[in-house]
C-alpha cells in the first residue's frame, strides 16, 4: 500500500504550493481538502462559512478527510483547521505520513495579506487574529510526524527535504503494543 502525504499546517503556510510541486516530481495525484469542499458544496468557502457557520464546515470537512484518508497514494493538501479534530489526525495518520509546515506568524501574515479567500482573516486586525489562532493550534500540528521550517526556504528545497523523509519512512506504521 502506498501511504498518502499529508500536509498539514496554517493558512499560507505554503501546502498547497508544496503539494503541488510534490505531486509534479512524484508523479502522484494531488487533492486538496478545501476544493473537495467546494465541488461538494458548490459554493466558496467564505459562502459555506457565511451562510452555514463554521460548524457545518468541519463537518463537511471531516467527510471529506475521512473518505480521503481511506484511499492511497495521494498527495493532501489540508485545510489549515483539519487538525482540529482529533479523528481527522487518527484517520490521516492511520495510512499517511503527515508533514507540518511551519512558518512564524508574521511571516504567515506577509504571505496572506492581499488574498481574500479566506473567512478567518478577513477581520480588522489579522496579524492579531493569526497570532491567537496559531497559539491555539501549535499543539495540534505538533501532531505531525515531521515539521518542517518553511521560514526561508525555497519551494523546491521544502519539496526535496519531504521527499527525501518520506522515502526513509517505514512502508508500514507499526501498531503500538499494548
Ligand atoms: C482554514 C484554512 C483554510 C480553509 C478555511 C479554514 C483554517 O485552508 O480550510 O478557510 O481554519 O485554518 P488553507 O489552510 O488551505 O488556507
Amino acid at each position: 500500500m502506498n501511504r498518502n502525504i499529508v500536509l498539514i499546517g496554517f493558512m499560507g503556510a505554503g501546502k498547497s504550493l508544496i503539494s503541488k510541486s510534490l505531486a509534479m516530481k512524484l508523479r502522484r495525484p494531488v487533492v486538496s481538502t478545501d476544493q473537495k469542499i467546494v465541488e461538494k458544496e458548490k459554493r466558496t468557502i467564505n459562502e459555506i462559512f457565511e451562510q452555514s457557520g463554521e460548524q457545518y464546515f468541519r463537518q463537511i470537512e471531516k467527510d471529506v478527510v475521512a473518505r480521503l484518508a481511506g484511499e492511497e497514494n495521494l498527495i493532501i493538501d489540508g485545510g489549515g483547521g483539519i487538525v482540529l479534530d482529533p479523528q481527522n489526525i487518527t484517520f490521516l495518520k492511520a495510512n499517511g505520513i503527515l508533514f507540518y509546515l511551519f512558518a512564524t506568524p508574521q511571516e504567515i501574515y506577509r504571505r496572506t495579506q492581499r488574498e481574500a479567500h479566506r473567512p478567518l482573516l478577513q477581520v480588522k486586525d489579522p496579524l492579531r487574529r493569526i497570532e491567537e489562532l496559531f497559539g491555539r493550534r501549535e499543539s495540534f500540528y505538533a501532531q505531525a510526524d515531521y515539521t518542517i521550517d518553511t521560514n526561508q526556504k525555497s519551494p523546491d528545497l521544502i519539496r526535496d527535504e519531504i521527499i527525501t523523509l518520506f522515502n526513509a519512512a517505514p512502508p508500514v506504521r507499526f501498531q503500538q503494543e499494548e
